[in-house]
């Protein structure tokens, strides 16, 4: 596989690195020379996504086992992030859950209560961990992942819908506090991927029309760049079939 390294000896940070949208960011980060921290509650899907990185650049990721939704673990992340490398330069949070689509009047308090802990609670919990870390960063780039549900909405998607609106809120609230700081912060609409989250939300939907997560991960590259100038936005992903 080829190595670009846009993002030569950058520490990436990825959350959901097990599968999915967030194991491609990660591969892709290795192919442009990062060093990729990976976490995610499953062992095994993180280390499928490190053996893929060995084979793409020969080095090992960190991998850190965790549950997003026990907040306090993200606060030890930090201070092992500190000891061992004393910054971060990239932050990608990405881990998220659907939750179950069904009447916001039919949703069940725990479904409720998993989906805020973990696609909006726990990335405050990344933000105020991380803000040290990315900021003895030359250049900290913290990215996220939201979706078009947080503004086209739709019956039955409420909790999921909810949880992105008020993602989207909070990060463009702290790019706003980081402004003069080399810190960036962006959010990033990936669009449909194939996904066991996608085919959660849409089973009946054929995979083979959907595009896969590694053909738009350019634009997470292009936003971690230590040259990357614009803060507080949200990007669509665009295709790109990246050679491997
Ligand atoms: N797929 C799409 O079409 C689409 C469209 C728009 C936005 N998005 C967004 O893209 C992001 C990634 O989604 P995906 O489609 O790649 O979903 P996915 O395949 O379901 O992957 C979700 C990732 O989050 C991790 N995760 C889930 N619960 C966790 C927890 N409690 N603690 C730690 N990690 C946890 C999962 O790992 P473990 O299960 O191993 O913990 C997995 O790595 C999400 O934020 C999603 O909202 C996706």
């Amino acid at each position: 596989m080829m190595v670009n390294n846009r993002l030569k000896g950058r520490i990436a940070l990825i959350t959901g690195a097990s599968r999915g949208i967030g194991s491609a960011i990660a591969q892709r980060f290795a192919m442009e020379g990062a060093h990729t921290v990976l976490t995610a509650r499953t062992v095994g899907g993180l280390e499928d996504t490190d053996d893929t990185i060995r084979k793409i650049n020969g080095t090992e990721s960190t991998l850190v086992p965790l549950d997003l939704t026990e907040s306090d673990t993200i606060d030890q992340l930090g201070a092992a992030l500190h000891e061992r490398f004393g910054r971060i330069d990239i932050v990608i949070g990405n881990a998220g859950t659907l939750g179950e689509l069904t009447p916001v009047n039919h949703l069940e308090p725990t479904t409720w209560d998993n989906i805020i802990a973990l696609n909006v609670t726990a990335n405050y919990r990344l933000i105020r961990s991380m803000d040290p870390l990315l900021k003895a960063s030359d250049a900290g780039r913290a990215i996220f992942v939201t979706s078009r549900a947080a503004v086209d909405l739709n019956p039955f998607w409420g909790g999921y819908a909810a949880s992105k609106a008020a993602l989207e809120v909070l990060v463009k609230t702290y790019a706003q506090e980081v402004q003069h700081t080399n810190i960036r912060v962006n959010l990033v609409d990936p669009g449909r991927q194939q996904t066991a989250m996608r085919a959660k939300a849409f089973p009946g939907e054929n995979p083979k029309n959907l595009r896969q997560p590694d053909e738009m991960t350019g634009v997470f590259v292009d936003l971690a760049e230590s040259n990357f100038g614009q803060n507080g936005r949200t990007f669509e992903a665009y295709p790109e079939i990246f050679p491997k």
